[in-house]
């Protein structure tokens, strides 16, 4: 056998391994990756699969809050804004929900560019923590009744990635709504402290409904990913949730953050990664990954100051390919988020970002796509591995030779 050398613009390199790999290492810390009660149907058990082998997925965060472009007097932020400036629920209304009109929004250019960037799904935001509705809803706080949009983006996008193969994800905090009384993590507008009750009665009254109408208004669905579950998210209502989604769309992924260790794999917190390999999730016969998530676009919604993220064309993709094969290296899969502006528009920064990773993966992608863990419990750089294959990223080549210590069975050359 012979080396094979493939240098692309991050100088991967294709070693043919024989022998057995090492077994593979698991952190000592790997109790929040045993999630409770879960059962692999077959359904849930392929789209795990997909999940494996896609490694990575365009992440949306879109709402009203983006028409502020995330500032609001001195207070700068992004999705958050709302709840940093503390602006008042009925100013929130008349200010961002009210006037954002995404006139320029067109689904077929959005799943157009997660196809470009090598990606096989999406997941987008269909409400956060402001508690607007990114589709249509029996609650009149969403975009098709409560504007003047008057369209559904999240049945435009469903259609839309049905077209183009793409699977379909939901995100939906399910916990906080800064809209709602009963919802979690509104502070400023003296409403009476929450309570369990008083959660619960959101919950069933405006959460859980519109969690039926994502399941049903739009099948399939291959996941639906929660956020932020808080303090009042008890096993009943977590497994009402989980017994919801599943009656109605068996194959439907749910992350860790429906909350109480449920969920079918595990969402590390945001940006972040596994300090080594991590396996610790998977079944016999199921490789189930852990997922964490980062972004394009500086924060998760729209930040309009942030101006050379958006309006740069030549940004460098670097640092997410690199980061992409790390997790991978890891076992993880990711999210890579986006931040369309208010107008629906994806920005040239973002979008050549997510371009340039699809031409990496178009080259590199046998390194990436369904590929399994280093075998290393702490590789100094990323290793992935497939068909007794070892795939090597080395961001930074100083010379012509890499040393490589802790292969412990005999190279092919
Ligand atoms: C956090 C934030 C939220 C964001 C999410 C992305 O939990 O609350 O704004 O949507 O992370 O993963």
């Amino acid at each position: 056998m012979k080396w094979i050398t493939h240098i692309t613009p991050l100088f991967l390199l294709l070693l043919p391994l024989v022998g057995n790999a090492s077994k593979l290492n698991e952190t000592t810390d790997g109790s929040q990756f045993e999630r409770q009660k879960v059962v692999f149907t077959p359904e849930l058990a392929e789209s795990m699969q997909a999940l494996y082998r896609d490694k990575v997925g365009l992440f949306i965060h879109w709402g009203p809050y983006t028409q502020l472009g995330g500032e609001w007097e001195d207070t700068r932020g992004a999705e958050w804004i709302m709840r940093h400036a503390r602006i008042p629920v009925p100013v929130y209304e008349t200010a961002a929900a009210r006037p954002f009109n995404p006139v320029k929004f067109n689904a077929a250019d959005w799943v157009a560019l997660c196809k470009e960037a090598g990606m096989g799904f999406m997941v987008i935001t269909s409400k956060h923590h402001d508690g607007f509705a990114m589709f249509e809803s029996a609650h009149p706080y969403n975009i098709r009744d409560f504007g003047s949009f008057g369209r559904d983006p999240i049945a435009e996008l469903h259609a839309a990635c049905k077209n183009e193969a793409i699977r379909f994800g939901v995100y939906y905090s399910q916990s906080q709504d800064w809209h709602e009384p009963g919802g979690d993590g509104n502070s400023w507008q003296g409403w009476p402290a929450l309570n369990q009750e008083h959660f619960e009665n959101y919950y069933r009254e405006k959460a859980l409904p519109q969690v039926e109408e994502l399941v049903t208004q739009y099948d399939p669905l291959f996941m639906v990913w929660f956020d932020t579950p808080g303090r009042f998210m008890s096993p009943e209502i977590i497994e009402d949730t989980m017994a919801l989604v599943e009656r109605h769309q068996p194959q439907a992924l749910i992350n860790s953050r429906i909350g109480g260790g449920y969920g079918h794999f595990e969402s590390a917190s945001d940006l972040g990664m596994m300090p080594c390999v991590n396996t610790k999730s998977w079944r016999e016969d199921l490789k189930v990954p852990w997922q964490t998530h980062s972004t394009v676009s500086g924060t998760w919604g729209y930040a309009a100051y942030k101006k050379e993220l958006h309006e740069d064309p030549n940004r460098s993709a670097n640092w997410h390919i690199y980061s992409l094969a790390d997790i991978v290296s890891k076992g993880g899969v990711l999210l890579l988020n986006a931040a369309p502006n208010e107008l629906g528009e994806i920005p040239i920064g973002q979008a050549n970002v997510l371009r340039r990773l699809g031409r990496w993966l178009e080259v590199n992608g046998e390194a990436i796509y369904n590929a399994d863990p280093s075998p290393i419990r702490n590789p100094a750089l990323p290793i992935t591995q497939k068909f007794g294959k070892l795939y090597f990223q080395i961001k930074e080549q100083a010379s012509r030779s890499v040393s490589i210590e802790g292969i412990t069975s005999p190279l092919n050359r």
